[in-house]
């Protein structure tokens, strides 16, 4: 799995000059943590962009942080974050403390899911929340992602005609493993999660999908970010 230590500039200026897909994950994450997220970890906080944002035009303050990037992290320390400097599949956080724990955009970067949502169960109130919001592998960006890897470069002939105008560093999107949305399902269930509810953004194809911002609807089959929560009992 790749590391975000050599990527941190460039992951934030792709954002910056990405302002509609940008609104519609930030819209997305709003929805599902709600105005009242309680005691929230962001895991794989990267450089605290969306907390930065959520904050800002949502008043929702998550400040704190887990990310194993020391380039990613020192960003978000400098939003304003306490970030810890560490992997999800071992949280150096203690137990039932948190009411929300998030992971945006992350799963797709960690390499042992299970273990990380075992943790965060660990890691949360009884009646807390587990978020994992993340690009599908049956969505179009996940499929574009994987080919984009695949052939290393945006170049390729074969995707003519089908990128958005700027699409993600295809190293980045080359360097994860993109997972169905059914393996965030699985992994919740067997940490013991119950009460699954989903919400989904960027419906449209990948090439249009920085024309206008989506606000979120319920459900995970046509989005290319999807959010799946889950309750611990
Ligand atoms: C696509 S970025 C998302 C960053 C941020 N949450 C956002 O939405 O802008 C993925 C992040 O996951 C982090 N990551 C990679 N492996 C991880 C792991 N094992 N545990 C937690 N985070 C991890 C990366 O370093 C990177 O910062």
């Amino acid at each position: 799995m790749i590391t975000f230590d050599d990527y941190s500039d460039q992951y934030d200026a792709w954002f910056q000059r990405n302002q509609v897909l940008l609104e519609s994950e930030l819209r997305l994450v709003a929805h599902v943590l709600g105005e009242r997220p309680g005691r929230t970890l962001s895991v794989g906080c990267g450089t605290g962009l969306f907390e930065q944002l959520l904050k800002s035009q949502y008043d929702i303050s998550i400040t704190e942080g887990l990310e194993p990037s020391a380039a990613m992290g020192e960003i978000a320390r400098k939003r304003g974050m306490s970030v810890a400097e560490a992997g999800a599949e071992q949280m150096p956080m203690a137990d039932g403390i948190y009411d929300t724990v998030m992971f945006n955009g992350s799963p797709g970067y960690i390499g042992d899911l299970d273990a990380a949502v075992a943790e965060a169960h660990r890691l949360l109130k009884p009646g807390g929340r587990v978020l994992l919001i993340d690009v599908p592998a049956e969505s179009s960006y996940g499929i574009l992602y994987r080919l984009g890897g695949a052939y290393g470069s945006w170049d390729d002939e074969r995707l003519r005609g089908v990128l958005p105008a700027d699409p993600y560093p295809v190293e980045l999107a080359g360097g994860a493993n993109w997972r169905p949305t059914q393996d965030k399902i699985d992994a919740a269930l067997k940490a013991g999660f119950s009460d699954l509810s989903y919400a989904q953004t960027l419906t449209r194809h990948p090439c249009f999908s920085d024309t206008t911002p989506e606000d979120p609807i319920p459900g995970y089959q046509s989005g290319d970010y999807v959010a799946v929560c889950a309750v611990k009992g």
